[in-house]
């Protein structure tokens, strides 16, 4: 579905502030032979971003070696929310494998235990317990497992059923695409499991009606009564608005699975950590999950995952039983509790809400400029989204969402492939750490951007 950035070296304007800094033909002559070359070992579908050969990144600068710097709208995919490569981060890093330790298996080691103490204390009572794991797809998997198990242990081998979401996006291993709502990228599953399905998921925009109703109509129209379903799996905001379901929607949901003994699933991967203005996402609904998957920003940096929940829930499984090479591995679990220390002790969640207020009037006032060609603007805290239409339509222009991006590469702002179920979201997501001075510049290029685009077409 994504679709290639133009890989040939062209003159663009130099570009010279704080912030950004372009003073080569970009994508550079070397970068591309270099992309050449790796891509000569890697299958096509690896190639899809804009053509940077990333040579470093610092706070919210991304470097190439040839004198180019970028201000990053992307967190290297929602990863870095303390900032590229912060300090502390790189010093548990450093001083952990200095110190000999690069891993341990299941063996224990202090620095998953003072992770898992830490996060234990960032998530609401009760919520004690967790697994370790390494990607996010990893951790839905894992996630699913424990509602079939708890919903087979007590409720008997039919209560097994898991429902995701339209549009929704989990990872691309064979459970998470199942659990997410993205057609397209089911196809290849062919055998699907039945009692895996996908609700209408209440954005407002492509699914207009919100109500709860759509919730239990579907599993109706699907055959299936309430007491067969095991777990539901929501992303907290789904990553192709961003959209967040009504309140009122969700408080409904939690009272629906207290009912029918049903755990509640937030997938915080993408939305926790700080992101959204509240250091978990579900904490704008206002209501408490069984389990949380978490990863990307829990560390800012190396691969760390998991799903915390209640003791009840995670202590069903056999002893010995939930074990996997890499979880709590030593030097990711210390870059993870010293990304977390400075979430919390710099107020980076307080700097999201707070600048989250001037990203959603610059986006809506792009919006309101390009009313026919921007179907919808939604951001919350420091994630935004803006998602392109054909002219007066509501249908998706993955292609004017590219060239956006395209454009804005070669202005030093930096944006991943548009994401979103037809590629129409052009996603906005900068480091935690971004001052309002950045902010604004990096908003002021791209609204530049986009008058541009739609000029061109
Ligand atoms: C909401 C959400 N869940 C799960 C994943 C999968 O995470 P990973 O790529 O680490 O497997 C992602 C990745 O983008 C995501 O955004």
């Amino acid at each position: 579905m994504g679709m290639p950035f133009n890989m040939t070296p062209r003159d663009v304007a130099p570009v010279g502030t704080k912030f950004r800094c372009i003073q080569t033909q970009l994508p550079h002559p070397e970068a591309v032979e270099t992309i050449r070359r790796i891509q000569q070992n890697e299958p096509r579908a690896s190639e899809s971003q804009p053509p940077l050969l990333w040579d470093r990144a610092e706070d919210v600068g991304v470097f190439d070696r040839f004198g180019n710097k970028w201000l990053d709208f992307t967190s290297g995919v929602l990863v870095a929310n303390s900032g590229h490569a912060a300090p502390e981060v790189k010093q548990a890093i450093v001083d952990t494998a200095q110190h000999g330790n690069l891993h341990s298996f299941a063996f224990y080691n202090e620095q998953r235990g003072e992770l898992t103490k830490y996060l234990a204390d960032l998530s609401p009572d009760g919520l004690d317990k967790m697994f370790l794991l390494s990607s996010g797809a990893e951790a839905i998997e894992f996630a699913v497992k424990c509602c079939r198990s708890h919903g087979i242990k007590f409720g008997g081998d039919k209560k097994l059923a898991i429902v995701g979401f339209d549009r929704g996006f989990h990872g691309r291993t064979l459970g998470a695409q199942q659990v997410g709502g993205i057609p397209g990228q089911k196809d290849w599953i062919v055998l699907r499991d039945p009692a895996i399905f996908n609700a209408p998921f209440p954005d407002g925009y492509w699914q207009e009606d919100v109500e709860f109703e759509t919730f239990t109509e579907k599993i109706r129209n699907h055959g299936l009564k309430p007491e067969s379903i095991a777990g539901v799996v929501m992303e907290s905001f789904q990553g192709g608005g961003p959209d967040f379901a009504p309140v009122e929607y969700v408080k409904r949901l939690r009272r629906w699975c207290d009912r029918y003994g049903v755990l509640l699933v937030f997938d915080e991967i993408q939305a926790g950590c700080g992101r959204s203005g509240k250091f978990w996402a579900f904490e704008h609904y206002d209501v408490k999950p069984d389990l949380i998957a978490f990863g990307k920003g829990v560390s800012s940096s190396l691969p760390m995952s998991g799903v915390i929940g209640r003791p009840d829930v995670l202590d069903i499984f056999d002893h010995g039983s939930l074990v996997s090479t890499h979880s709590g591995n030593p030097i990711c679990s210390a870059a993870a509790l010293a990304n977390l220390k400075k979430i919390k002790n710099e107020k980076l969640t307080e700097n999201a809400a707070n600048l989250g207020v001037v990203l959603t009037e610059r986006l809506e006032a792009i919006q309101s400029k390009h009313s026919a060609r921007i179907g919808r603007v939604s951001s919350r805290g420091l994630v935004g989204g803006l998602q392109t239409v054909l002219a007066g339509k509501k249908e998706p222009d993955p292609e004017l969402a590219h060239r956006i991006v395209e454009l804005c590469f070669e202005r030093g702002l930096l944006f991943f492939a548009p994401a979103g179920a037809w590629g129409q979201t052009i996603k906005l997501c900068p480091p935690l750490t971004i001052t309002e001075e950045a902010l604004i510049e990096g908003m002021d290029v791209f609204a530049s951007a986009v008058d541009d685009a739609i000029a061109e077409q």
